[in-house]
């Protein structure tokens, strides 16, 4: 197995019978789909779960976990998610498969968000391997471009290979590096204040367990969060 089954793996531990779970989106959320399924058959689970995406929600279907659309539901006992980047300070950065809106909705909804990681995602500052994304929508993209240039942020329009890159929303990517000047503090509320960003990457004080695996071997990193 490698890491991130194993932390998939890891993860099965904090289910239990009755919960709904939202599914996370990412190569380390499909691992925990896939270890979801198999515990689910096996032990004839009574779970329902909730996808953050077109992709999880077609990977679950197919192996066969009991579904409900997000519209459907109040509150989830779990979220369980990869990440691009994890700050010491637990605050994450999200959003390379450019679904931010329903990501955050579901970690909001969630009485626990469990992060996914190995340890390739550790970093000091939010931003570090990444750009922030941030989603907004099609017609305000060049207005928030100048803000955020103004704010002293290099800003990309994110594209794909076939052409710009559409959100399940129907909205528009803007990628953005600032300069280190900037707190991750500083900039969470900068993208929360913009009006015409739907959602952006950064996930300030949100996680409540890291689980970070490293050589097959998984370490549970907590909040004092909720
Ligand atoms: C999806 O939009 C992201 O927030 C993912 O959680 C992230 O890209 C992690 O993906 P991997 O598990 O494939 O690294």
């Amino acid at each position: 197995m490698n890491d991130k089954q194993v932390v998939a793996q890891y993860a099965l531990n904090y289910v239990q019978n009755g919960m709904t779970i939202g599914l996370g989106t990412g190569s380390t959320a499909n691992c925990f789909i896939e270890a979801l399924a198999q515990r689910y058959q096996q032990e004839n689970l009574k779970i329902t779960v909730v996808a953050s995406s077109l992709v999880s929600q077609l990977n679950a279907q197919h192996l066969g976990l009991p579904l409900i659309a997000i519209e459907h539901i109040e509150k989830l006992d779990m979220y369980v998610d990869g990440a691009d980047e994890v700050a010491p300070d637990m605050t994450l950065l999200k959003g390379r498969g450019s679904d931010l809106v329903k990501e955050k909705l579901l970690v909001e909804a969630a009485e626990q968000f469990i992060v996914l990681i190995d340890s390739s995602k550790q970093v000091q500052h939010i931003g570090d391997n990444f750009p922030i994304p941030a989603e907004v929508l099609p017609f305000a993209w060049q207005l928030v471009q100048h803000k955020m240039r103004n704010a002293g942020a290099q800003v990309s329009l994110r594209e794909t290979g076939s052409g710009l890159a559409v959100t399940s929303c129907g909205n528009l990517v803007l990628d953005l590096v600032f300069n280190a000047e900037l707190s991750t503090t500083a900039l969470n509320n900068l993208l929360n204040a913009t009006p015409g960003i739907v959602e952006h990457g950064i996930f300030q004080g949100l996680a409540d367990i890291i689980l970070l695996a490293d050589k097959g071997k998984v370490t549970p990193i907590t909040s004092e969060k909720k």
